[in-house]
């Protein structure tokens, strides 16, 4: 079982990859989380990465597929895993695919949340995100529990907190709208094309993700059992 979660900024894929993970019982593996770990740790890779991310560019092909087949290969990863953000450029889909050739494995489904860029900037622009686990959520769509506001309507930040730890939330920094013009070019140019290599195979589910996430997560659930 070896998955691809494909999809724009904002389209669902850190909202629906951990039930996935809940539900086959295999590894969500984000490139965006691993990154931004990275990049808190202030290893070599999070220093070349953290001015890149902050602006919405891409992280060079080199770096991520690193640390990918690093990843890949760990004890977890035996029965599948779940690609979240990963491959974003053909170069990326071409060395994972050598990557599972050597190990007689190859991608087993492909689960494209379609969403228009108009719906993007909201999504994207309320999001807070508890930094270790990665869960988000949002001030108007997925509020956390602890979620106050202040007399204007506006959510207080130190109100923020995730459900689970109760550990404070953050917003991140590639979350602004002039990133998010940026981060939506790379997508439609370097990470779109991934699909027309992948189509051949007959293993790409389209699902529409804009609609509320009970319904998108019926219709990633439907995907999962579509050609098994
Ligand atoms: P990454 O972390 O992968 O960011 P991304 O692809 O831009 O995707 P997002 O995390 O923004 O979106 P998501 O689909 O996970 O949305 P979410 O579920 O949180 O990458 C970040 C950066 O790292 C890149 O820009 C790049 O610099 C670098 N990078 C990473 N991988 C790389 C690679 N392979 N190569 C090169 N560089 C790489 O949802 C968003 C919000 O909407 C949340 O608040 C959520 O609660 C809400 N929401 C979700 N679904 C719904 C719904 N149906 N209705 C209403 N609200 C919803
Ligand atoms: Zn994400």
């Amino acid at each position: 079982n070896i998955m691809i979660l494909f999809g724009p900024p904002g389209a669902g894929k850190g909202t629906h990859g951990p039930k996935i993970e809940d539900l086959l019982g295999i590894p969500q593996l984000s490139t965006g989380d691993m990154l931004r770990a990275a990049v808190t740790a202030k290893t070599e890779v999070g220093l070349k990465a953290a001015a890149v991310m902050k602006a919405g560019g891409l992280v060079s092909d080199d770096i991520v597929i690193g640390i990918i087949r690093d990843r890949i290969r760990e004890p977890d990863c035996k029965f599948g895993f779940i690609l979240d953000g990963f491959p974003r450029t053909l170069v990326q889909a071409q060395e994972l695919d050598k990557m599972l050739a050597e190990e007689g494995a190859c991608v087993t489904k492909v689960v494209e949340l379609q969403v228009p860029d108009e719906v993007l900037e909201e999504r994207i622009c309320g999001r807070w995100i508890h930094k270790t686990s990665g869960r988000s959520y949002h001030v108007k769509y997925a509020p956390p529990k602890s979620m106050k506001k202040d007399n204007k309507g506006h959510p207080i930040p130190e109100s923020m907190k995730d459900d689970e730890t109760g550990e404070p939330l953050m917003q991140r920094p590639d979350d602004t709208a002039s990133a998010l013009v940026k981060r939506l070019q790379g997508y439609h140019n370097e990470t779109v094309p991934i699909l027309e290599h992948y189509k051949p195979n007959g293993i790409v589910a389209m699902v529409n993700a804009n609609q509320g996430m009970d319904g998108v997560w019926g219709e990633v659930l439907q995907a999962l059992k579509r050609g098994e």
